[in-house]
């Protein structure tokens, strides 16, 4: 979804200026024009010459000398960007743009452009917490910037604070959501649960599954970059979470349940990725079970089936993790459930299922439609799958 975008990167002069050269180079390599725009002070921490190679675009860090591609008109970066991201943003260049001081090359374009501009400031702390630059902050939250919030964390002062430039991964999500705002899912609001549910025995311990999360968080991040508003309902997992997507951490079916019960009345689909266990133990042991007996049996309980319990005129997807005669539980499971699509998956196969990277999936439809798709990554599963709900979401009165 990078591929072919203008994306205009304003670094300015902080120490996490090097951070910068990360996202230009995962950027470029995920098939984006980065052009690069930094202030004077930004190029005493990092050399222009590191985001010429890193991006193949010549570097803009004069506005008199502007580069020899471009146009003598000061504000064509401006007009070609699709976003314009400032990354790291100092205290210095969040006033100027908050008073609309245009005396350098960054500070023009972002004034002059139409593009959405994201903003992520890197500071000490004070400076960020002082009112004046919250203030800044929040004029341009107001006028429409978007504002990625710094980490908390070691700052360049050795001291701990807020202040740290936002992880690489949630700067480059967040530019991914708002390129897709113009998505073909955009303004649906999609619920995605992910992961392995568990289920306690006692304060240490819980049945739990083999589920990596990593199938429903792609599902939740390619709903999110094709401009859906997403829901991500998860058990533990240990994937980051993802920019610009409502987290909402469970642990057990029961929670999970009722989070899905609470997230629903307004969604337009439900795909539920995760994991659920299909049985809880009886009780919960108030202290940890101890090793007196030779032998221990617990008893267990079923969990609600949520698929089937949740009520709402919603696109229903659900997953089928199968071992055997894939394709006929799997549809056996769609009649039951009453599901609009279902996934199934082949778990016996070792590039596909819990924990690998890549999935091979049968997508199965009510109205009968059964496409078998090749081994893909998980991202291309989730946009295969995503394909066919906007299809079903066309298709719903
Ligand atoms: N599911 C659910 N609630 C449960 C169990 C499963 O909503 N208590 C959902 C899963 O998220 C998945 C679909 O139902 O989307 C199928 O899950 P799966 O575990 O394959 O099927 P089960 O109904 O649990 O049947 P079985 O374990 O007997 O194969």
């Amino acid at each position: 979804m990078l591929a072919n975008k203008t994306i205009v990167l304003g670094i300015t002069g902080s120490i996490a200026a090097y951070k910068a050269a990360d996202i230009a180079s995962k950027l470029t390599q995920a098939g984006a024009r980065v052009e690069v725009i930094m202030t004077e002070a930004a190029t005493k921490f990092i050399a222009p010459l590191t985001l010429r190679s890193l991006t193949g675009q010549p570097v803009v860090t004069d506005m008199f000398e502007p580069a020899a591609e471009w146009s003598i008109e000061h504000i064509a970066l401006a007009e070609a960007a699709n976003v314009v991201v400032i990354a790291p943003a100092t205290a210095n260049v969040i006033a100027k743009l908050a008073a609309g001081i245009s005396d350098d090359m960054l500070c023009c374009t972002v004034l002059a452009t139409k593009a959405p501009v994201i903003v992520a400031p890197a500071m000490n702390v004070n400076m960020f917490e002082n009112t004046i630059t919250q203030e800044n902050l929040a004029k341009l939250k107001a006028r429409g910037f978007i504002i990625i919030d710094p980490a908390y964390g070691r700052l360049a002062s050795g001291k701990m604070g807020l202040g740290r430039l936002a992880e690489v991964e949630e700067i480059i999500g967040t530019i991914k959501q708002v390129l897709g705002r113009s998505g073909d899912l955009a303004g649906k609001r999609i619920v995605v649960t992910a992961g392995g549910t568990q289920e306690r025995i006692d304060p240490v311990r819980h049945i739990g599954n083999r589920s990596s999360g990593k199938m429903g968080y792609a599902v939740a991040e390619a709903a999110r970059d094709r401009g859906a508003e997403v829901k991500l309902i998860t058990a533990p997992t240990s994937l980051p979470e993802p920019a610009g997507i409502e987290v909402i951490h469970i642990e057990t079916a029961v929670q999970m349940k009722e989070a899905v019960a609470k997230a629903t009345p307004q969604a337009d689909a439900l795909i539920m990725a995760a994991a659920v266990a299909d049985y809880q133990p009886k009780s919960v042991a108030k202290a940890k079970i101890k090793k007196e007996t030779p032998s221990l049996t617990l008893e267990l309980v079923r969990t609600p089936d949520i698929l089937t319990e949740v009520k709402g005129n919603f696109l229903k997807v659900g997953f089928a993790a199968e071992s055997e005669d894939v394709v006929a539980n799997a549809r056996q499971k769609l009649e039951k459930k009453q599901l609009d699509l279902i996934v199934a998956n082949d778990i016996t196969d070792s590039s596909s299922g819990f924990g690998t990277d890549t999935n091979k999936v049968t997508l199965i439809s009510q109205d009968g439609n059964v496409e078998s798709l090749p081994l893909l990554t998980k991202r291309e599963v989730a946009d295969r799958m995503l394909d066919k709900v906007v299809e079903l979401l066309g298709k719903k009165p």
